[in-house]
């Protein structure tokens, strides 16, 4: 008896002691980062664009590095293994998002999809847009869509005869007009105030808001300098919601589906389950409102950013430029129902890995977690910064390159399983957009490459193409990029 307490049950204990003392250490052992100041914390060291910043300081304090802006906190993770253990190993402890001012107001108590806490709520309504609008089949559906506001992107630079045009913009009206048209069957009455709002939002999530850095002060709350601009612009945003709702519930009392093929688009499928009443948790006109406006945003933005910043890095590699028009030149020749483009793909895939649209993941924890030896409390905003994970150079060889040959000899995708490349995110949160995002931006490019030869305006060469980011949550070029396009015969 002895014996066996002396060789199984002691040592198992012993263990268990040692595993618990060495958990306790941990405790309260907070990851490193910079010295703070008082009131303020690390805010003076932060600068634009945040993730160039992020990256530069977690090469001082490590890839699990802790930030204190004023009364509030961030956790910043910078390695690809980290991302892993946190993102697939402990999901979904890593699934909530960070409550913050704009997300109150401007997506209506943060009822969108993006922004609402991970649960029955969240699913059910990411449930519904992935059915209604994302899912493949829905997104082959759409072709006819894409290839007509495609067709009207051709005609328009065709007329350009010439002379330079300004490519982002273009591009960024085309990406909203098809979102527009498969999610509400229309592009938007007042296409200008929405874009502009779309664009307005990205930039004040980016601003360090007061109410944010003292969440538990009322007195920052009435400071707030942001709350009133943010206010008008949603009252400015409800008119157009507004008008989406009242024109979708007269088509509906008259018999006719809303969309674009004479079915139910994605606002007649709210309104149809918001009438029937037998949702689990019914929703509101302000529900629907807040996730139409994330499907706005996110078919938007995302999209033309990558279309722009793969152009860019086209004209500044003339021989990848090269490369790409010949193939999708002989694939669309080839008159094949199956049109499958292979480096094209790689450049796509290259762009997302140097420029991806949403450079860091917000996200909030859900229960206190020891991580690589540090205490991640309960409720830290925690901060993924891919745009550091995808530019490691223990798994990117030449990282700052840009190089779509590297993806002939790697197994690497974005499909979220590969925490070296998480350009749509990973975990439960991933982005359900996907195959929507990539099916615009790789049938504009290709016809964009195959029906033009590109060049810069006069005077300007690809040296003088500069690649820096705007100082937004989005890595979106900082200058617009004017292009000529002369018709290939
Ligand atoms: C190139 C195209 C796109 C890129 C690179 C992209 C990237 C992302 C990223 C990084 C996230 C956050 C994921 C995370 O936290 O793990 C996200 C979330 C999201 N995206 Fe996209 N996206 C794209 C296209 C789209 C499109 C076309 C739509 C819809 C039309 C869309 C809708 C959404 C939504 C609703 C979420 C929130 C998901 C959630 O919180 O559950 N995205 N996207």
């Amino acid at each position: 008896m002895i014996n066996l307490i002396l060789t199984l049950i002691l040592p198992a204990v012993l263990i268990l002691w040692l595993k618990k003392w060495k958990n306790s250490k941990a405790m309260n052992k907070l990851p490193p980062g910079p010295k703070t100041l008082p009131i303020i914390g690390n805010l003076h060291q932060i600068s634009y664009p945040t993730f160039r910043c992020f990256t530069d300081l977690s090469k001082q304090y490590g890839p699990l590095m802790r930030l204190k802006l004023c009364g509030t906190s961030a956790v910043v993770v910078s390695s690809p293994e980290l991302a892993r253990q946190m993102l697939k190993d402990l999901d979904p402890n890593y699934a909530d998002k960070p409550r913050i001012v704009v997300a109150e107001i401007m997506f209506y108590h943060a009822s969108s999809i993006v922004f609402t806490p991970y649960g029955d709520y969240w699913r059910q309504m990411r449930k519904l847009c992935t059915i209604e609008l994302l899912s493949p089949k829905m997104v082959r559906l759409f072709q006819t869509i894409r290839n007509d506001q495609i067709g009207r992107l051709i005609n328009s630079l065709r007329e350009s005869s010439g002379s330079a045009v300004n490519f982002t913009e273009m591009i960024l009206y085309n990406s909203n007009s098809i979102t527009c048209r498969a999610a509400c069957g229309g592009v938007v009455k007042d296409n200008e105030t929405l874009m502009k709002l779309m664009l307005d939002s990205t930039k004040v999530i980016t601003n360090f808001e007061i109410a944010d850095m003292f969440p538990s002060s009322r007195i920052a709350s009435a400071l707030s300098w942001t709350k009133p601009r943010i206010r008008t612009m949603r009252n400015k945003l409800d008119v157009i919601m507004d008008e989406i709702i009242e024109r979708h519930k007269r088509n509906r009392r008259s018999g006719l589906g809303n969309s674009e093929f004479g079915s139910e688009d994605l606002v007649d499928v709210f309104l149809r389950v918001q009438e029937e009443g037998e949702l689990k948790y019914p929703i509101t006109n302000d529900n629907i409102k807040a996730v139409l406006y994330d499907i706005f945003i996110g078919g938007t933005e995302t999209s033309s950013t990558t279309i722009d910043w793969a152009m860019v890095e086209l004209l500044r590699h003339p021989e990848a430029m090269a490369k790409a028009q010949a193939e999708v030149r002989r694939v669309l020749n080839e008159n094949n129902d199956e049109r499958t483009f292979k480096y094209l793909k790689y450049v796509i895939k290259e762009t997302l890995r140097l420029h991806p649209p949403a450079p860091v993941l917000p996200r909030a924890s859900k229960e206190e977690k020891v991580i690589d030896g540090y205490t991640i409390p309960a409720g830290q905003t925690v901060l993924f910064n891919i745009w550091a994970m995808q530019r490691d150079p223990r798994y990117w060889k030449d990282p700052e390159k840009f190089e779509p040959e590297r993806f002939e000899n790697l197994s690497v995708d974005f499909l979220g399983g590969d925490h070296q490349f998480l350009p749509f995110g990973g975990g439960k949160r991933m982005c359900p957009g996907l195959t929507f995002g990539t099916t615009t931006v790789e049938s504009v490019l290709a016809q964009l490459l195959y029906n033009f030869d590109w060049k810069l305006p006069a005077g300007v060469t690809p040296q003088d193409l500069d690649i820096t980011e705007n100082d937004g949550i989005t890595a979106a070029r900082k200058n617009n990029l004017f292009v000529v396009a002369t018709p290939y015969q």
